[in-house]
């Protein structure tokens, strides 16, 4: 089986290509335009390095939107697109066209090739932030209304998948995440941030009051349930939640943190972030009925590999 991720150099597109090839019948070919974001193209190159020898596995370096799909896709059996422009904060004013080009445009002319060239799943990395301010647990019949920029983007993009699945039966999943973490996490996203700062002796700048929440997704179980679509019956057209073990707010985290480095660190209140959920908490009853998912690592393990891996990166620990 021949399998495509998009945006494979990233946080979790990293992860999942190793995952994938752990599975001997499995090739992947890992697409990765390195688009300038916020984790710097140095670091992108240091995720996806450790595979580059591997007999299974190749890179293509190519911005999604200029790929030639009539070369690519005939050799494909399924497409894990997980190539984006990240980041909540950073989608508003002129920035936005980043998020159009790379979250909409890409995705429209990938799902355009899959018409062309059938596969057998079409896997769409999405977001919790499709659903914007939250009451309680949400399941994936939940209204959406993003309160970013970039979550209208990612929710356009699942739309687009929809379109596609419904006029030329592109074989769809589409999986919502929520805030991943560990080792790779982006630079711009809270735990690397902080982790960067405690190291630095500076102290952690904290959005709002830090009591907001979220469902903090580990990386390995992240890619648990994406690797498991798969060969996962009945999950064709189906959205469904991915969501962590163990959620929290900022300031618990902060507190798992002094406990880890095993000293107090400063708080920083910085004032508010607009466009962003007070809270996230995933219902995954889905995703364990359809693809076994149950989440393994709590935030204190999970931290601590994020830790680990940012110490054993020389690309990471810079000022
Ligand atoms: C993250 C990702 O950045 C999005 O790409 C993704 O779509 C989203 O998760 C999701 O899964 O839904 P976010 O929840 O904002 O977005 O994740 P973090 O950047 O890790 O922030 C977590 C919390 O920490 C937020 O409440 C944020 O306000 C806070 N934070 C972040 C700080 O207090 N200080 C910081 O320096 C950074």
């Amino acid at each position: 089986m021949r399998i495509l991720v998009t945006g494979a150099a990233g946080f979790i597109g990293s992860h999942l290509c190793e995952r994938l090839l752990q599975d001997e019948g499995v090739e992947v070919i890992g697409l990765d335009g390195f688009v300038p974001s916020s984790t710097p193209v140095h670091a992108r190159k240091f995720n996806i390095h450790p595979l580059l020898g591997h007999p299974r596995f190749t890179l293509l370096v190519q911005n999604l939107l200029g790929v030639a799909w009539e070369h690519l896709l005939p050799h494909v059996d399924a497409v894990y697109h997980l190539a984006g422009m990240p980041g909540v904060r950073s989608s508003w004013g002129d920035d936005f066209k980043a998020y159009i080009a790379h979250n909409i445009e890409a995705t429209q002319r990938l799902l355009e090739g899959c018409r062309r060239f059938p596969v057998q799943k079409f896997v769409y990395a999405s977001t919790s932030s499709v659903y914007g301010e939250q009451t309680g647990q949400v399941n994936e019949d939940a209204r959406t209304q993003p309160l970013s920029p970039y979550g209208v983007s990612k929710l356009t993009g699942e739309q687009l998948c929809s379109v596609y699945a419904h006029n030329d039966g592109v074989p769809i999943v589409i999986l919502r995440f929520f805030t991943v973490y560990g080792p790779r996490q982006r630079p711009d996203m809270a735990f690397h941030r902080f982790i960067q700062h405690i190291l630095q002796h500076k102290p952690i700048p904290i959005y709002g009051d830090g009591h907001q929440s979220r469902d903090f997704t580990y990386v390995d179980d992240c890619v648990a349930a994406i690797a498991a679509t798969l060969h996962a019956e009945g999950v064709i057209g189906e959205t469904i939640n991915i969501g962590g073990k163990e959620r929290a707010t900022v300031l618990e985290c902060i507190s798992i943190l002094e406990q880890l480095f095993g000293s107090p660190v400063e708080r920083q209140f910085i004032g508010k972030t607009y466009g962003e959920p007070r809270h996230t908490w995933a219902d995954i009853r889905k995703a364990g009925r359809l693809l076994g998912y149950a989440p393994k690592t709590d935030l204190t393990q999970g931290l601590q590999a994020e830790i680990a891996s940012i110490l054993c990166n020389p690309f990471l620990r810079q000022p």
